[in-house]
């Protein structure tokens, strides 16, 4: 069966799934421009309600004043870790749509999910070029969106680093002990057929 890390799956998988994990000893070595773009390009061809495409990605670079913005916002155990990245961005996602044959934006149901679909492929993509990305939802929501001017329409999601990984030796004890890949639920937990059967 698909092994990778110290992940084994119970069905065939490509291992890019259990090749993603979320480190957070990152190396502030900057990412070529072509591999960044190649990343965020991944995003693009996530499927989306009515190919609407709602995610938007702001991203900045270490040690320019954009990524000390996004670290300022970030809570102090995730600053502790992220202050390392060569990349920190934040997902957005924009909540209304002008249907087909339409003027007028609606509200769209799927928004989220689709945002998180884009942000899915991003972190597929970047494993499979040998980087890192860690997602994290420990930051100022309302204040990321006063400070970016974000518009009633779209909603933050999430924020996140990408970079290469770094020796966890560069950590703080206690996050060295949780260096390491996660396991996962069985399917008996999340897949039902024909019927859900809640907890
Ligand atoms: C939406 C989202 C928010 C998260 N927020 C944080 C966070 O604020 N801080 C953190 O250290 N990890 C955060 N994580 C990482 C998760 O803890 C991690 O994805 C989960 O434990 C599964 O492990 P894996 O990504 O290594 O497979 C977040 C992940 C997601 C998808």
């Amino acid at each position: 069966m698909t092994q990778a890390n110290s992940r084994k799956a119970d069905h065939p998988v490509d291992s890019v799934f259990l090749e993603r994990w979320s480190p957070r000893a990152f190396s502030p070595e900057a990412l070529p421009e072509q591999d960044l773009r190649t990343i965020f390009e991944a995003a693009r061809w996530a499927p989306s309600a009515y190919n609407s495409q709602p995610w938007r990605f702001i991203f900045a670079r270490h040690g320019t004043p954009e990524f000390d913005k996004i670290l300022g916002l970030l809570i102090e155990f995730n600053q502790s870790w992220a202050k390392n990245a060569p990349i920190l961005a934040i997902l957005l996602s924009k909540k209304t749509f002008v249907p087909p044959g339409k003027t007028e934006p609606v509200a769209m149901h799927s928004h989220s999910a689709d945002a998180g679909a884009a942000w899915g492929f991003l972190a597929l993509q970047a494993t499979k070029l040998g980087y890192a990305v860690h997602a994290m939802t420990g930051f100022d929501i309302p204040r990321t969106a006063v400070e970016f001017e974000i518009p009633d329409d779209y909603q933050v999601e999430l924020a996140f680093v990408l970079g290469r990984r770094a020796d966890k030796s560069i950590l703080p004890e206690a996050l060295q002990a949780r260096e390491t890949p996660s396991p996962r639920n069985p399917q008996s937990v999340y897949v039902f057929e024909g019927a859900f059967k809640p907890e």
